[in-house]
């Protein structure tokens, strides 16, 4: 299987099985980083690892537009279906489903999730997908911590790691993440979108490449990964 990834800028990103249109954490519109709008985004379905804005902010919008499947936790979901959304997933952290693209489950993240209008959106999450033999695991917004030790169990292509520091782990920690989750290839996010979260991606790679077996892969917005 040949899957071909975009970054977007921030947490966005397109993962393209060829079949299926996977698009992570939706944040266009006013995303800063961002080469594309919302309503240029082809979506079949559409991943929310958490309520905060910078990753649901333009779900609902390419959900109507597409008529995409969003995959959420289930206080997310009931959001998403009251805001108009046709087809919500709602899982929660651990549990896992077979959708028409592969199999995704719900993994811990340390964060926050209050929706955009104050609604709470619940526990964070992340996600482990499984895309016919490919296993990619998105971080979401976190923390470090000692179960993604156990999430690459089962060997990952590819991990999301968020670098910004400030709301989520930093480079420093994301390089103790990688330790964990040995992941053959990393890619980091969450990061020079705003001033408060600037960091040195070269300077990230390097110490992926020294401290780490991981290859990092560092896209400029727009840019794509294939596996
Ligand atoms: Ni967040
Ligand atoms: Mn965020």
């Amino acid at each position: 299987m040949s899957i071909e990834i975009t970054w977007f800028g921030h947490a966005t990103f397109l993962i393209d099985t060829g079949k299926y249109a996977l698009l992570i954490d939706p944040f266009l519109d006013d995303n800063p980083a961002a080469p594309i709008k919302s309503g240029d985004v082809k979506a079949d379905f559409i991943l929310i690892t958490h309520g905060h804005s910078d990753h649901i902010a333009d779900a609902v919008k390419i959900a109507k537009r597409t008529g995409a499947t969003t995959v959420s936790n289930f206080e997310i979901s009931q959001w998403l279906t009251k805001e108009g959304v046709k087809n919500a997933v709602g899982m929660n952290i651990g549990g896992a489903t077979n959708l028409p693209f592969g199999r995704v489950k719900m993994t811990i993240a340390h964060h926050t999730s209050t929706l955009p209008d104050g609604t709470p959106g619940s526990s964070p999450g992340g996600f482990l997908l499984t895309l016919d033999d490919v296993n990619i695991y998105i971080a979401g917004d976190t923390a470090l911590f000692g179960d993604m030790q156990l999430y690459g169990r089962d060997g990952l292509d590819l991990a999301i790691l968020p670098i910004g520091d400030f709301y989520t782990m930093g480079p420093e920690d994301s390089i103790e993440a990688i330790k964990l989750l040995k992941p053959k290839r990393v890619v980091p996010c969450h990061y020079n979108t705003w001033p408060p979260i600037a960091q040195d991606a070269k300077a990230w790679a390097a110490a992926v490449r020294s401290q780490t077996s991981a290859i990092p892969e560092t896209p400029e917005p727009g840019g794509k990964i294939k596996i």
